[in-house]
């Protein structure tokens, strides 16, 4: 691997690479997949894998999906994750990222999950979360983060506020996997082979300062009309003076993996 900067050397990135790179994925399920983002971290970085299987209920996120795996043994498909066609057992690895706050049946997706996966295959799911002592560029993200799925419930979708730690390692540790290890990181692991690790390592890089304020600001635009917008736009204001003083990182993110018990 190339040099690593400091921070993300000492981020608990490199530990769950070490994990992934043993793993061989034979045939995965990836739940809530979007444009592929994850499902492409989890093929670079696997040992190797046959096939996978990318479902996600955004039919426009897919398409993007569909063109970055044109060339891979991947199949996309337009499925509700909180009951999915397969029969039992039909996988040997099966993942969630960033996508747990997203679904409204969590319980259900997560049940399904299990019962399409193959006894002693392996589950894995990854999610950002609130709170704990995160430094003020990463709850700047995390405000960011709420502003957005705010928007997103006054649009009629389901988008709830990040989780803690807690509630995450709840949630798992009664899905009764075996061999269960949870890891923490504070940055994204797929930045260990990403080009642009310096960028990415800094809270106040210029770009990136650009492209979230831009962000912010074109997250709003669905609520223009609303009575609500004005104050959504103070919050957003002040959001984006935080930022501008104390960058923005990612939200710190837990890498949970686990055995479907036989
Ligand atoms: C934040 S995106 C994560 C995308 C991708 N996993 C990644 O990390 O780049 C969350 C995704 O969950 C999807 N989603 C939400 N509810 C779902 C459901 N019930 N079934 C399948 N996908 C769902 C959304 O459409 C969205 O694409
Ligand atoms: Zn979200
Ligand atoms: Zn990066």
């Amino acid at each position: 691997m190339d040099r690593i900067p400091p921070n993300l050397a000492s981020s608990g990135a490199i530990e769950i690479a070490e994990i992934l790179k043993l793993i061989s994925g034979g045939k995965i399920l990836d739940i809530g997949t979007g444009d592929g983002g994850s499902l492409q971290f989890l093929i670079d970085f696997l040992k190797d894998y046959d096939t996978a299987v990318g479902i996600d209920n955004d039919k426009d996120e897919l398409e993007k999906a569909r063109v970055r795996f044109k060339d891979k043994p991947i199949t996309l498909k337009v499925l509700n994750g909180e009951k999915l066609e397969y029969d039992d057992g039909t996988f040997n690895l099966v993942s969630m990222s960033f996508s747990m706050h997203h679904i409204q049946n969590l319980h259900n997706a997560l049940s399904e999950m299990k019962r399409v996966l193959k006894n002693g295959g392996y589950f894995m799911i990854q999610e950002m979360f609130s709170g704990g002592n995160q430094t003020i560029a990463q709850k700047n993200d995390t405000a960011v983060h709420e502003l957005g799925a705010e928007v997103d419930r006054m649009e009629g979708k389901y988008h709830r506020e990040e989780y803690t730690k807690g509630e995450i390692v709840a949630i798992l540790s009664q899905l009764g996997l075996k061999d269960l290890e949870i890891f923490e990181t504070s940055r994204y692991v797929k930045c260990l082979k990403c080009g642009e690790k310096d960028d990415c390592e800094d809270p106040k890089h210029p770009s990136t300062i650009k492209s979230t304020l831009e962000d912010i600001d074109k997250g709003l635009e669905p609520i223009k009309e609303r009575k609500e917008y004005s104050k959504f736009k103070e919050r957003a204001e002040i959001i984006k003076q935080n930022i501008k003083t104390h960058g923005i990182s990612s939200t710190s993110i837990l890498f949970c993996i686990g055995k479907k018990a036989n």
